[in-house]
């Protein structure tokens, strides 16, 4: 498919996961504004397929060099280049002629290619917060010296961005970071323990990947977005304060110097947000659903429970650590919850495994981005250990 000068030429990273899906159907609305010239996935081929069919990119990576060869004739008739091996996700976020990456990918797998994307001077749309909790310092370094942007896609960190705009960020006092408390909110300590796979995977609010629904759950998610925002703005984290709000209808919140707050408020629909990185600086019309707040009648806030939900104060004491903490704060959760989603571990042993493995962990700054990669991986080693020892 050819493309013309008015479109945005995008590479969109996890094309098959949930926030995959949601910028393929902004960019299925709005076709005279986007166009999609390389997608990447891991092992759903049969949906990046039909996503190829439907979308026609000039290439596509697939993490699996088996799923690769076996598709790349499919792929190469409907004219996609085929890349596959370690090297593919960077190969692929920094393909020649691209305007912006959306990177949609789950977990630290997409730090790479949002590092080389930057530093290639290449925007990119980040939905994968791991990429700035593992690597915050390496990333923002990599902003600065390709001239580059990060525009957030999390619903949280755009709200940020959007209530900063034509805002001096030096009059930011505070970020009031919103979360749903999710399913879990008003559940016992021992009941959440035990909480069975189904039950964590049932959001109240938001229909998203496994991954992340899961952290949402165990309130790690405030505590990965927390770092964000602490990257993303430039704040100590100190001064990023969570609330939940059960609605899930403020986004997030800046209080400024003067005392006046600022909220972004919506549906939580996550291609609102895709299509605000999109087309930002640019608002264009949508048919999503709109907040009617007579019909929500009510706005609740009130503070989590570092107690009930240990997890978000490991992420705090992680952030505030510093060095290689985020990273290994990173990894051993991301073990935890795949060893949970498995049903090898409960769900209160998720906290216990990340605990374990940061105070067995000596922090260090990391000297290259290679240093850090390595701090992962033991984390993931030591993690993985804990998990089996029961
Ligand atoms: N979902 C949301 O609404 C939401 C909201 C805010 C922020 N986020 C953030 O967005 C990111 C993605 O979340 P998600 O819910 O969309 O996850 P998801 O549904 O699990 O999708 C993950 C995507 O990444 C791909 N992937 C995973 N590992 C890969 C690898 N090694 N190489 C290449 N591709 C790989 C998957 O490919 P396969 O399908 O082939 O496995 C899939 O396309 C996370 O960082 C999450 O925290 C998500």
């Amino acid at each position: 498919m050819r493309s013309t000068s008015s479109q945005k030429k995008l590479i969109l990273l996890g094309a098959t996961g949930s926030i995959g899906q949601n910028c393929l159907d902004v960019v299925r609305r709005h076709p005279e504004r986007f166009r999609i010239v390389g997608m990447a996935s891991r092992s759903r081929v049969r949906e990046l397929l039909s996503a190829a069919a439907e979308f026609h990119p000039e290439v596509v990576a697939i993490a699996d060099p088996e799923a690769a060869e076996t598709w790349r004739e499919q792929f190469l008739a409907l004219g996609a280049k085929v890349l596959t091996g370690t090297d593919a996700l960077v190969e692929i976020a920094t393909w020649p002629g691209a305007e912006l990456v959306v990177n949609g990918l789950v977990g630290a797998v997409g730090l790479l290619p949002t590092y080389h994307a930057l530093r290639q001077g290449r925007d990119v749309a980040l939905a994968n917060k791991e990429s700035l909790v593992v690597g915050g310092a390496f990333i923002a370094a990599a902003a600065r010296a390709g001239g580059a942007s990060i525009i957030p896609i999390d619903s949280e960190h755009s709200a940020i961005f959007q209530c900063l705009q034509g805002e001096d960020s030096g009059a930011l006092r505070r970020i009031l970071l919103t979360g749903s408390g999710g399913p879990f909110r008003t559940w016992p300590p021992e009941r959440i323990y035990q909480a069975t796979v189904d039950e964590a995977l049932a959001h109240p609010n938001w229909v998203m990947g496994p991954k992340i629904t899961v952290d949402s759950a165990s309130l790690m998610n405030k505590g990965l977005e927390v770092i964000e925002a602490h990257w993303l703005f430039e704040l100590p984290v100190e001064r990023i304060e969570v609330l939940i709000h059960p609605q899930s209808i403020i986004h997030s919140m800046v209080e400024f110097e003067d005392g006046s707050i600022k909220a972004q408020l919506g549906m939580p629909d996550m291609r609102v947000p895709i299509q605000y990185a999109l087309s930002y600086p640019e608002r264009l019309k949508s048919d999503f659903p709109k907040v009617d707040l007579f019909a929500i009648g009510h706005l609740d806030f009130e503070p989590p429970d570092f107690g009930r939900f240990p997890a978000l104060a490991l992420a705090y004491a992680a952030a505030r650590e510093g060095g290689t903490s985020p990273a290994v704060l990173n990894a051993a959760n991301e073990v935890a919850v795949h060893a949970f989603l498995q049903r090898r571990i409960p769900f209160g042993r998720i906290p216990e495994i990340i605990e374990r493995t940061l105070a067995a962990h000596t922090s260090h700054e990391p000297a290259d981005l290679e240093d850090l990669l390595e701090a992962d991986r033991w984390a993931r080693q030591r993690a993985e250990e804990f998990a089996r020892e029961g």
